[in-house]
């Protein structure tokens, strides 16, 4: 079968290595790929978010299943142009991805069915918003409604924080047209997971659960970023709070989207906050996360494209995907600077030593090749990937193999899964 992936980051070289894992891939193709993705797969000069340009590859060269991991091209009708051509995709609609694409869609419709999330209201103009975060208990969340890569959301700890918050998004228009609308939410506290889920538009098959750590520095500091880190299993996460979130958080909300006509197929991703009322929703994805997925696709025992025919098929209910004990942890190493601006092109070194560590994976992120070498091309540069038995172990092994890698400017946290470690002993 011929696969082709739409992507360029962490999350797609983990899909890449997982498909090229499947005996019912022979030829993978990416778009556009980077320097880690060119060694699995034939990477294409086209954009993920050129629909046309993508659309005329799969159609002329016969790909047999397309996947698609980035949220811009799903929030803008890939999948339905696809299927329209009688092409196999997998992920969901445009109108089942406006769960990731309008944050003030899944918050309606949380609040509508009932699934637990955090209070909120939403605003389209200042004076009232300003108005009402005056009343409110602090901190309070402010969010930009659209797609603001991680970025449109705001913690404020003062009215005068909120207030400047609110111009930021609405007058001053920072995130563009993601700001036309916005969203004002009670501050949830707690401990954050990600649990992911394969769905087929009735079922659902949860994957293992993963912790991301999106902020820049140790200990939780700095700004946010698309994550510098993630961790699998979570020990915060116990199996009473992970039934939970499977049983009152995703089924009824592949069951709400079904009843909305936007059946949802593809991966549904749920930001959750352990509170200490059970786990809420902070947000819904509507693909694998990055780093997520470069932790929880290497405990995938199964073969991953059975599970996503069956989900294009409607019949996971009959695959049972396997997962391992093991325990996986990624540490991304990133560029000088990152998430503000940064510089390209800089040599990567040391990459075949720390592969060589045995159960380490390294999953390219932000690189490309320039006269051979392998170069720097993103803010998140690479993810290290290492599996094995308890946390100990597994982060002694990512760090060293980590070590082995250099490039100018670069940067990590030194402190990925330590929670985890110290809830285990
Ligand atoms: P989002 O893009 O909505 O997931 O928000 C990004 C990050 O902001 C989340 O991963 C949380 O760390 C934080 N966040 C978002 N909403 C809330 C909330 N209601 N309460 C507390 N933290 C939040
Ligand atoms: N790691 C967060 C995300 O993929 O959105």
């Amino acid at each position: 079968m011929k696969v082709l992936v739409i992507g360029s980051g962490g999350r797609e070289h983990a899909l890449v290595w997982k498909i090229a894992q499947s005996p019912r891939s022979n030829r993978i193709f990416c778009a556009p790929g980077n320097a880690g993705i060119a060694r699995l797969a034939e990477c294409l000069n086209i954009k993920a978010e050129d629909i046309p340009g993508l659309l005329d590859f799969a159609r002329k060269d016969r790909v047999d299943l397309t996947v698609v991991g980035p949220e811009a091209p799903l929030t803008a009708g890939l999948v339905d142009q696809f299927e329209q051509a009688g092409l196999r995709v997998f992920g969901p609609s445009q109108a089942a991805a406006e769960i990731e694409g309008s944050k003030v869609f899944c918050k309606e419709l949380l609040r509508k069915y009932g699934i637990p999330t955090g209070g909120f209201a939403v605003f389209n103009e200042p004076v009232l918003a300003k108005e009402y975060v005056r009343e409110q208990p602090l901190p309070v969340v402010l969010k930009a409604e659209g797609l603001a890569a991680g970025k449109g959301v705001i913690l404020a700890l003062t009215v005068g924080e909120a207030v400047g918050a609110i111009d930021r998004i609405m007058v001053e228009r920072e995130f563009g047209a993601a700001g036309d609308r916005l969203l004002i939410e009670e501050c949830l506290v707690g401990q954050e997971a990600s649990v992911m889920a394969f769905v087929d538009g009735t079922h659902l098959s949860p994957m293992v659960p993963a912790q991301d750590h999106k902020r820049v520095f140790d200990s939780d500091e700095g700004p946010n970023t698309g994550g510098m880190g993630a961790y699998s299993p979570v020990p915060a996460v116990t199996e009473d709070l992970y039934e939970m979130a499977v049983n009152r958080i995703l089924q009824p909300t592949v069951e709400a989207m079904a009843k909305e006509g936007r059946t949802y197929r593809g991966v549904l991703y749920a930001g959750v906050m352990l509170t200490a009322e059970g786990p809420k929703v902070l947000e819904y994805n509507c693909r694998f996360g990055d780093p997520e997925t470069q932790v929880v696709l290497p405990r995938l025992n199964s073969d991953l494209l059975e599970i996503m025919e069956a989900c294009i098929d409607g019949s996971l209910d009959r695959v049972q995907p396997e997962w391992s004990d093991k325990t996986a942890v990624c540490v991304v190493m990133a560029s000088g600077g990152y998430p503000g601006d940064y510089e390209k092109g800089k040599d990567l070194q040391g990459l075949p030593a720390a592969a060589a560590f045995e159960g380490v994976t390294l999953f390219h992120a932000g690189t490309t090749e320039k006269h051979g070498c392998v170069v720097t091309d993103g803010g998140r540069v690479l993810g290290v990937t290492a599996l094995g038995d308890g946390f100990r172990d597994t982060i002694e092994k990512v760090y060293s193999a980590a070590g082995q890698i250099r490039f100018e400017g670069m940067h990590l946290r030194q402190d990925i899964g330590r929670r985890a470690l110290e809830a285990q002993s």
